[in-house]
This record gives C-alpha cells, structure tokens and sequence, in this order.
C-alpha cells in the first residue's frame, strides 16, 4: 500500500499508482522501489566548486571564434547553415545556468519552443523538470540545449546535414560551461553524440565518454518518450540514481 507522500510523488512524475488485486503485484512493487529512491535525498550536495577548482574538462577547440557566450548566441542567431533556419520561427540556443555540472542535451526544438526560443517548455520540458526536481536538482541550476538550435519542419527527425550544421554550436557550448556530466536524452541525442547508431535500450546504462572528450556521459529515455510509454519511467529513475553517483563522485 502507497502513502500519501509516496502517491504524492509518483503523481509528480506522472506514474499512476494503482491497487493490485492480487497480493504481489511485480509493477506496484517496481514502482515502490522507485519511490522509495524518489523521496531519499541525494546522499550528499552536488559539488559547487567555481570551474576553476574543478578538473579541467579536455575539449579540443574547433571553433576559435565561439569563445565566449555572447559570440556564441549571436552566431545561433545569425546561423544560415541550413534550411532549418528559414522554417524555424525562432532560434533556440539553450536555458540554464552557464556554469552548470550538468548538461542535458535533446534533439531539437518542438512547436512550444520553436515559438517561445526557449527549449524544453512544453509537456516533455515539464516532465523533465520534474524529473530533476524529484531527484532534488533545481532544473535552473542545469543547462539545457539541444543537438539542433532550430525546429525541424513537423518536429521529423533531424538530417545528417543539419546536425553537422549545427554541431559547432553544441561544442561550444560544452566547451564554455565545461559540465561535470552531460545527460543526453532520448535516441536522437545520444546517437549523434556517441555518434552510435545501436538503439536507445542498448545505450543507456553505460557509462560513455563523449567522444573526443573526458566527458562523463549518460544516456536515458526522451520524457516525451515517457509521456507516451509511461511503464518506462522506472528505467529513468535508475538512471537518475547513476547521474546522481556521478554529480557526487561516488
Ligand atoms: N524535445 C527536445 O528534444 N527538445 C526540446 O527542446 C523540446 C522537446
């Protein structure tokens, strides 16, 4: 039997609980477990040591003329790499805090963020913040982007072309904040940065290296994946406890 704090919680990721008529009942019992970890707090505060004292994260510069934010954002901008940026109505570089140990990476805008030039606002971005908060992280605290800046027409999936494109914008952005973990989400994100065309279920828990890097990266289900295949968020919650781990160096 749930309590309330616990139906409380589940309801704050979306899971619905519900009696089982038998007395053993496998999936309530995954979701108990997934709520016991939901309501333990993190084992110890997440380092906020200026980047200074942190380990310098080894990013090899492409790109001499993105070093800094404001050069960065003008060139998002001002991109006409693709075709993307003429459909687009809105670039969308990013959210969150420039100096964030985490980095969680998308696929691209959709129709909300396309509109709002802000990414991961609409039901997806609003599952993922509860993801963070239910793992007590502040979703102002990460930085948030995508692999492409603009919106693919009818949200298809991204071209080669585009991706290419684009990517100067996303290791300058890896490059700037210098993460201590980037969290790649939903298949799309995680086969362009491992550049690993293997499915979803056969990248996430792993431990990655972004390659050309010394990156820590994880990789776990796109929340609008979860909206639709809600059975799948226990998966994520035991690959937030391994982003957790890793935020804390354990
Ligand atoms: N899905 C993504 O991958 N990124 C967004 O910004 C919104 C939805």
């Amino acid at each position: 039997m749930l309590t309330a704090r616990q139906q409380h919680c589940l309801q704050a990721i979306g899971i619905t609980a519900w009696q089982s008529r038998s007395s053993i009942s496998t999936e309530l019992e995954v979701e108990e477990q997934v709520v016991e970890q939901f309501i333990k707090p993190p084992i110890k505060e997440i380092s906020t040591a200026p980047p200074s004292q942190q380990e310098t994260v080894k990013i090899e510069a492409q790109s001499f003329e993105l070093n800094d934010w404001p050069q960065l954002l003008d060139s998002i901008e001002s991109c006409q790499n693709c075709a993307l940026a003429q459909s687009c109505t809105r670039k969308v570089p990013g959210k969150g805090l420039q100096q964030a140990d985490l980095m969680i990476i998308g696929e691209a805008p959709g129709h909300d963020e396309d509109l709002q030039g802000i990414p991961f606002v609409g039901r997806a971005g609003q599952l993922l913040d509860k993801i963070l908060q239910a793992i007590q992280l502040d979703p102002n605290q990460v930085y948030i982007t995508n692999i492409l800046k603009c919106r693919p027409p009818n949200n298809r999936d991204p071209h080669i072309d585009e991706v290419q494109a684009c990517s100067q914008f996303l290791q300058a952005q890896i490059r700037l904040i210098q993460p201590k973990v980037i969290l790649s989400i939903g298949r799309i994100s995680a086969q362009n940065l491992l550049k690993d065309h293997s499915p979803l279920g056969k990248l996430r828990d792993k431990d990655h290296v972004l390659p050309g890097t010394n990156l820590p990266l994880l990789v776990t289900y796109h929340p609008a994946y979860l909206l639709r295949n809600p059975a799948e968020k226990a998966k994520v919650w035991h690959d937030m406890k391994a982003l957790l781990r890793l935020l804390n160096n354990e």
